[in-house]
């Protein structure tokens, strides 16, 4: 059989990711209609060899909850459990603290995935590739545009066999334009690579006592685990060609909800709730069947609507996430934007941030030779008065907008 490890990480990281995350944990957070991770868990569904999910992080254990008893019903074919961290021990350090449980039932693979992915996750071809290089690891690569490279791993792989024959976590020079994707198939013996990463790290310090700071614990799967495999033999790279973003800023949300939309309308036109309301819609759409959509409203592409969501007559939306309980008045419009639990659109206002592309691994934008969100966020029970104009903001929770504004972080 084999396992599979989501890395959820916790409370204290996700900040770029407010002011959402403080209404809800950025991995629960509702794209395409459902939370984040549950993305991984339904690609992870079409695995069969695959009988236990245990997700890693340090949130309080009443987090994920009640996400465990939902998911239990809607994946019966595996298990999934929370191990909390009793601090952030890094993206490794969890896997060895874990490791007697993780190592339970001799899984002979290990898949590991980051929750801050959105991806088509092709395990299965990374499965065929570990099995016919008879690898050790494999991780999943991603091509970005060279400006965005030095914001993650940097891989250089052989482009006959594959190989990765370096590794370099966040360069600052160009090295390669193949990312790290943030999805990985090990198996057991990465339990030995970790282990010699923690044996080096404590003769370190027992040379230099001053490098502590950290802890011996926190270990970092890039720079202490992936650069040793990358000296080694039987590290192989599968380079997707289907989608990949990570979601990192709270706008990120709306190009992940857009991606997990296209999906979904490709594979299962069918699919519960893809909206053939009879409002005028521009598909991909999600729309909750408790949700009321006036028929004169138009929407999408790319448009998911929450729980007990009103929409008016006349209205326009695009681009964007209605969180439960908003409301968007008639004839207003909202484009590229994230609407929190409870935010209300007054008649003819507009609520707008801008077009991001595909290939943009960024989500803030220049207007004027100014740095601005491309994505508008009014965070929870946000109040935008009627008729007003509302322009790439990020509203915090509460507020009331009664007048025009533009490029402003309102607090
Ligand atoms: N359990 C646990 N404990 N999870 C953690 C911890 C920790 O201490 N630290 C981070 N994570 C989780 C995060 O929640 C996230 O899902 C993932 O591990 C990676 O997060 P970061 O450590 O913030 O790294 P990053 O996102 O900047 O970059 C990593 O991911 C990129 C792909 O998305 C690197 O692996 C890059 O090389 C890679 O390109
Ligand atoms: P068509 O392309 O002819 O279907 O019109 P459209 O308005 O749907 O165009 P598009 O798909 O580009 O939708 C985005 C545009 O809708 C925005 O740029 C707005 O200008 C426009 N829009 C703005 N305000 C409203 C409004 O109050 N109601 C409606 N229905 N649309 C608006």
């Amino acid at each position: 059989s084999s396992k599979a490890i989501i890395l959820v990480g916790g409370g204290t990281r996700g900040t770029r990711f407010r002011p959402l995350s403080l209404d809800i944990p950025k991995v629960l957070f509702p794209v395409a209609g459902r939370p984040i991770i549950s993305h991984a868990l339904s690609a992870l569904a079409t695995v069969p060899s695959i009988k236990e999910v245990l997700l890693i992080g340090f949130y309080d254990d009443s987090v994920f909850k009640d996400f465990l008893a939902e998911s239990a019903k809607e994946f019966p074919q595996f298990t999934i459990k929370y191990l909390r961290e009793y601090r952030a021990l890094g993206t490794a350090g969890g896997l060895y603290h874990f490791r007697d449980v993780i190592l339970t039932g001799h899984p002979y693979r290990l898949f590991v995935i980051h929750a801050d992915v959105c991806s088509s996750f092709p395990l299965q071809e990374m499965l065929s590739m570990f099995e016919d290089k008879e690898a050790k690891a494999v991780i999943l690569g991603t091509r970005v545009e060279p400006q965005f490279a030095s914001n993650f791993g940097c891989i250089v792989m052989d482009p006959t066999t594959k190989k990765v024959i370096h590794y370099v976590e966040k360069p600052e020079s160009h090295i390669s334009n193949l990312i790290n994707g943030g999805v990985y198939l090990f198996d057991r013996s990465i339990f030995d690579v970790i282990a010699a990463a923690r044996n080096a790290r404590a003769e370190q310090t027992r040379e230099d006592p001053s490098e502590v700071e950290d802890g011996q614990e926190v270990l970092r799967l890039e720079q202490d685990i992936l650069v040793r495999l990358a000296q080694a033999d039987g590290f192989y790279v599968y380079e997707t060609r289907g989608f990949w973003r990570q979601i990192k800023t709270a706008g990120s949300a709306v190009p992940a909800n857009a991606l997990y939309l296209q999906k979904l309308f490709q594979t299962d036109i069918d699919a519960p709730h893809l909206a053939r309301a009879s409002a005028t819609i521009v598909p991909p759409v999600y729309i909750d069947p408790t949700a009321s959509v006036d028929p004169t409203a138009k929407l999408g592409p790319n448009v998911s609507v929450g729980p007990r969501v009103r929409i008016g007559p006349g209205a326009r939306v695009k681009e964007a996430i209605l969180l439960e309980d908003t409301e968007v008045k008639h004839e207003a419009c909202v484009l590229y934007s994230i609407l929190a639990r409870g935010v209300k659109v007054g008649a003819w206002a507009r609520v707008e941030g801008s077009h991001i592309t595909p290939a943009d691994h960024s989500t803030v934008t220049f207007k004027n030779g100014v740095r601005v969100q491309s994505v508008s966020i009014l965070a929870q029970d946000v109040v935008v008065g009627d008729e007003v104009r509302l322009q790439n903001c990020v509203v915090l929770p509460h507020k009331e907008i009664k007048s025009d504004v533009e490029n402003e972080v309102i607090m």
